[in-house]
């Protein structure tokens, strides 16, 4: 099996009328368990397949085995999918190279490519993902737990509650709906290009315009981005799903008016 996978792809069409129409994106995912040289720094093997020396550099600085195998699964799957949207061909969209921003943001460096696609990563339990788009685009996935109950009162306030609550079915449990609100904060979060990051209180879930959190139907949930300010719109609408025991949230810039 590939390493790198294109993910939802099926459900691609359901969804493209959720964002803009000139919006192009492509999501691929690496499972975690599938990088076999995860633990050897000095025998970095399928790491250096991937990565520039630079990169590589940097993937060795990591001392946790865990945080490397993520950066690593996150650059795969953020270079995939890039290089579906610049055209490029299997043999060469390893050479891309993903650099970050001061804050952490990261971006595609290219001196091949005028406009190469904006990017957003993710990872969670055994997921790393990525998100790449012609417009700003912010992913999150997360797997859910109890310590979502821990902060709940640092993101979600009573009204974004009752919102989640008429719009996912029961079936969905209250730990399952915050972390799905909680990866459709981190999402807008990562989407927005504001310095500092706008806080979780600040980003307000307005209503969920459609769906039931399924990735063939998911919640459209538009959020008040209270930082009308440096690029950033008012309103902001994701997708948000659980699927595989991941809550999904992603989203693209402009977002289609509801
Ligand atoms: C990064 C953040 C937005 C989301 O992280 P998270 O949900 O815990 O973890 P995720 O796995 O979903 O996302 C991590 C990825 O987000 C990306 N990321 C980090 N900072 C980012 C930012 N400012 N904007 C967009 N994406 C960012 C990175 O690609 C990172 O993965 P990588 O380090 O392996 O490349 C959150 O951790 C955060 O708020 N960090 C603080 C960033 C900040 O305020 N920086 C200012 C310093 S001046």
């Amino acid at each position: 099996m590939a390493l790198v996978q294109a993910i939802f792809e099926e459900y691609w069409p359901h969804w493209q009328h959720h964002f803009t129409p000139e919006a192009r994106l492509r999501l691929g995912g690496v499972p975690l368990a599938a990088l076999p040289a995860r633990a050897d720094i000095m025998q970095p093997g399928l790491a250096s397949e991937y990565l520039s020396p630079d990169e590589l550099e940097q993937w060795r600085g990591f001392n946790l085995e865990k945080r490397r195998a993520e950066w690593l699964g996150g650059r795969i799957a953020a270079k995939w999918a890039a290089a579906g949207l610049l055209g490029e061909t299997a043999m060469t969209w390893r050479n891309l190279v993903i650099r970050t921003e001061a804050g952490g943001r990261p971006y595609v460096a290219t001196e091949t490519h005028a406009a190469p696609p904006f990017i957003s990563i993710s990872h969670s339990g055994p997921l790393a993902a990525a998100l790449a788009a012609n417009f700003p685009c912010g992913l999150d996935i997360q797997e859910p737990g109890a310590k979502i109950h821990t902060v709940r009162d640092r993101f979600v306030s009573p009204e974004e509650e009752d919102i989640l609550s008429a719009s996912l079915p029961e079936s969905f449990t209250e730990t399952e709906r915050l972390t799905m609100l909680w990866a459709a904060k981190e999402a807008i979060r990562k989407m927005v290009r504001t310095t500092p990051l706008p806080g979780f209180l600040e980003i307000r879930l307005l209503a969920n315009h459609a769906g039931c959190g399924t990735q063939a139907d998911p919640l459209t949930l538009t959020f008040a981005s209270n930082r009308d300010q440096d690029g950033c719109p008012p309103t902001i609408t994701v997708l948000s799903f659980f699927a595989d025991n991941l809550a999904w949230a992603m989203g693209c810039l402009p977002t289609r008016k509801e």
